[in-house]
């Protein structure tokens, strides 16, 4: 069984830096034609000038593949009209961290509501600048998601104009609020569709499956498979691939993250043809995205066979996402 999928986009992505960098920008770039890239290094990104030399080298990692990254500022409620007016050529959206939350967010808001956040808003729907956020209280850990709804509710009424992206939804209650509000919109990564709490940490921990936000329940991931084996027109891919050192994910006090970049596309062909559903993998992977972001991604076809791979058991670093398991679809060719 074969499939060509053309142009695949991974709507949230991890490349990091230095020598990181150079480990993951090929094989992102290699599969896919462009990624929205988050912006949370450290220091985070928050300038033009920072953000422009970030993406030169990622083009220089990325070899010469042909590949763009859609590059993301860090939310701060300090840019202002002026500001984001030049920048709106050079990004793909901004992306709002709740202080603290997650790798390198310390840097991120402290109050999230329309109020608070109006000068940056305001000038972001007036310039149709996308609003990407990770949508997490600081409440307990399985209630985080579900605290955050009230929130996304706020800021879509008071900001109808305002593309409202709610990334790497992980609840029943996020998809339900996705039919609710037009400027709603979501990305599902590949591990939240495949694994629930008890696989992280159910039995003997397995660091490698800790992200944030945790996985669910089954209840919840049901609701994820639903949307995205349909390709429901309001979600999109974005893998939330968070690579990070072996040493910093076996250690006591383990970086959130899951390492999905080079096998999302091949474990994403395996789950849509389980279900019977590989005819919705192109809107899922690369159709919706472009209508939500109004953005071509350059022209790439990556044609797949359902033929066994085994994941290497480390990329440089770093361990991926079923790391010395088989999978039952391959990648065969890219062009
Ligand atoms: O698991 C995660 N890892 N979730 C995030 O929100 C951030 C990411 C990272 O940057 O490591
Ligand atoms: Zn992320």
């Amino acid at each position: 069984m074969q499939l060509t999928i053309n142009s695949p986009m991974d709507m949230h992505l991890h490349l990091r830096d230095g020598d990181m960098l150079k480990t993951t920008a090929p094989l992102s770039s290699h599969y896919f034609a462009a990624a929205i890239i988050m912006p949370n290094l450290t220091p985070p990104i928050t300038s033009l000038k920072q953000l422009v030399s970030y993406k030169k080298r990622i083009l220089e990692a990325a070899k010469d593949e042909l590949f763009e990254p859609l590059m993301t500022l860090f939310f701060k409620n300090d840019y202002d009209y002026a500001f984001l007016e030049k920048a709106k050529p050079s990004i793909g959206g901004i992306k709002l961290y709740p202080a603290g939350i997650t790798t390198n967010s310390s840097a991120g808001v402290a109050t999230i509501d329309s109020q608070s956040l109006k000068k940056t808003l305001t000038a972001m729907s007036d310039l149709d600048i996308p609003l990407l956020v990770h949508g997490e209280t600081n409440g307990f850990v399985m209630d985080r998601e579900r605290e955050f709804v009230a929130i996304y509710e706020e800021l879509a009424q008071n900001f109808p104009n305002l593309k409202i992206i709610m990334e790497h939804i992980t609840t029943k209650d996020s998809v339900d609020i996705l039919n609710r509000y037009d400027n709603l919109y979501a990305t599902i990564t590949l591990h939240h569709l495949l694994i629930t709490l008890d696989d992280v940490a159910g039995g003997k921990l397995r660091p490698h499956l800790f992200c944030k936000p945790i996985a669910k329940t089954n209840k919840d991931k049901e609701a994820l498979l639903n949307v995205a084996l349909s390709a429901h027109p309001k979600v999109m891919f974005g893998s939330d691939s968070a690579p990070h050192p072996r040493s910093e994910k076996e250690a006591c006090g383990c970086a959130a993250g899951v390492f999905t970049a080079p096998i999302a596309l091949q474990v994403l062909a395996q789950l849509f043809e389980k279900h019977g559903n590989l005819n919705n993998l192109q809107s899922f992977v690369s159709d919706n995205a472009q209508l939500i972001y109004g953005y071509t991604p350059p022209p790439k076809k990556v044609f797949l066979e359902k033929k066994p791979f085994i994941v290497p058991k480390t990329y440089g670093d770093v361990v991926p996402m079923y790391a010395g398991q088989k999978i039952e679809w391959s990648i065969v060719d890219v062009n």
